[in-house]
C-alpha cells in the first residue's frame, strides 16, 4: 500500500509520496550534478538547500566543527538567490525524482515572493525553513502565532504540497506543530538542528565564527525521536523525520516514533551508500517482525 500526502497536486507529473528516505535540506550543496548523485544512490526525493529572495553569502568562517559524534554547523544559509535557482532547478528534476524545493524568508512579504516564485519551477513540494538556528529565521518556529503566519502566506500561494519545517528548539514544538497544521502545511518536517556551541580550550573562545552554530548528526538522534513522537499524537498531517539517522535501526525508531518519511543530512556525508543500507536493513526487519508495510509501524510506539 502506498502512503500518500493530503491534497496531493501532482506537479511536472512528479507526484510526491510521503514515504521512504530523502536527502535533508543544505547537505552536498545546491548543484543538480551533486543531488544526481544522490538520486543515482537510491534517495527517493531530494530537499534542495534552502534558496531566498537574495543571493546570500553566509556566515564568516569557521562554520563548521566537529562535536561529541555530530556536526556543528553555522553556514548562514549561503545561497544564490531564488531568482539564480531556476536552472539548477530544471537539472535536477530532469533526473525524474520528486525534488522538494526548501526556501526561506525573513518577514512575510519575502516568502511570499520566494514562494511565488518557487511555485512557478513547478517542485514536487515546497518545504519552508521556519527553523535555521543559526540565522534570523530561526525565531520563527520557536513562536507558534509566527509560525501560523509564516505557513498560512505561504499557504495561499503555494499550489503544491507545503511542508512545514521546524525546530527542537522551541519549547512547546507541539504547539509550534499544531500551529503549522492549522495554518494549512500538509506536512511538518521535524527536526531541523539543535542551538548548540564548541568552545576551543586553547583560543579559550568559541570555535565557529558566529560562536552558536546547529547540532547535527548522531548526537541529536534521541531528542529527534522525543520531538517526533510528541507530534505524532497531536497532529492529524503526517510527519517527515529528520536528525541523526546514520543506519537502519534509526530508521525503524523513527518510523516507530511516528515518521512517515525520513530525511538523511549528516549521514549521506560519510557516503551516499547510506540510502541503499537504509532501505535494505529497514526491509528486512519488516520481513523477519512479520509486518507486510512500512504503515504498520510508523507511530507503533506511541500506540502501546
Ligand atoms: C552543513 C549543513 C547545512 C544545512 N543547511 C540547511 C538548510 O539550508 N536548510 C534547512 O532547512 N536545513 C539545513 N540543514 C539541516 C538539515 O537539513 C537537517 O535538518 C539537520 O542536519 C538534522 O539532520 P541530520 O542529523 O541527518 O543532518 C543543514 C545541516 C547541515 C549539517
Amino acid at each position: 500500500m502506498l502512503i500518500t500526502a493530503p491534497q496531493l497536486v501532482p506537479q511536472d507529473e512528479i507526484t510526491l509520496k510521503i514515504e521512504g528516505y530523502w536527502l535533508a535540506s543544505g547537505i552536498l550543496g545546491v548543484t543538480g550534478s551533486s543531488m544526481r548523485r544522490v538520486i543515482n544512490a537510491g534517495a527517493d526525493a531530494v530537499v534542495t538547500k534552502s534558496i531566498g529572495p537574495r543571493p546570500r553569502k553566509g556566515n564568516p568562517g569557521p562554520i563548521l566543527t566537529a562535536s561529541h559524534g555530530g556536526l556543528l554547523n553555522a553556514v548562514g544559509l549561503t545561497n544564490p538567490g531564488i531568482d539564480q535557482f531556476s536552472e539548477e532547478m530544471e537539472l535536477m528534476k530532469s533526473s525524474g525524482i520528486p525534488v522538494v524545493l526548501s526556501i526561506f524568508g525573513s518577514t512575510i512579504d519575502e516568502l511570499v515572493d520566494v514562494a511565488r516564485k518557487g511555485v512557478s519551477m513547478a517542485p514536487a513540494a515546497i518545504e519552508l525553513n521556519l527553523s535555521c538556528p543559526h540565522a534570523e529565521i530561526g525565531q520563527i518556529s520557536l513562536d507558534p502565532c509566527l509560525t501560523y503566519d509564516f505557513v498560512h502566506a505561504a499557504r495561499e500561494v503555494a499550489d503544491c504540497p507545503l511542508l512545514a519545517k521546524i525546530t527542537p528548539n522551541a519549547s512547546d514544538i507541539v504547539a509550534i506543530g499544531q500551529a503549522a497544521e492549522r495554518a494549512g502545511a500538509d506536512a511538518v518536517v521535524a527536526i531541523n538542528t539543535v542551538r548548540a556551541m564548541k568552545i576551543d580550550i586553547y583560543q579559550r573562545r568559541p570555535v565557529l565564527a558566529n560562536k552558536v552554530g546547529g547540532l547535527s548528526g548522531p548526537s541529536i538522534f534521541p531528542i529527534a525521536v522525543r520531538c517526533i513522537y510528541d507530534l505524532y499524537s497531536a497532529l492529524s498531517i503526517p510527519i517527515i523525520g529528520v536528525g541523526g539517522v546514520s543506519s537502519w535501526e534509526d530508521a525503524i525508531e523513527m518510523h516507530m516514533a511516528g515518521a512517515r518519511a525520513i530525511e538523511v543530512g549528516t549521514a549521506v556525508l560519510q557516503g551516499i551508500g547510506i540510502f541503499r543500507q537504509i532501505k535494505e536493513g529497514v526491509q528486512v526487519y519488516l520481513k523477519e517482525q512479520g509486518f507486510t508495510d512500512i504503515s504498520e509501524i510508523v507511530g507503533i510506539a506511541g500506540r502501546t
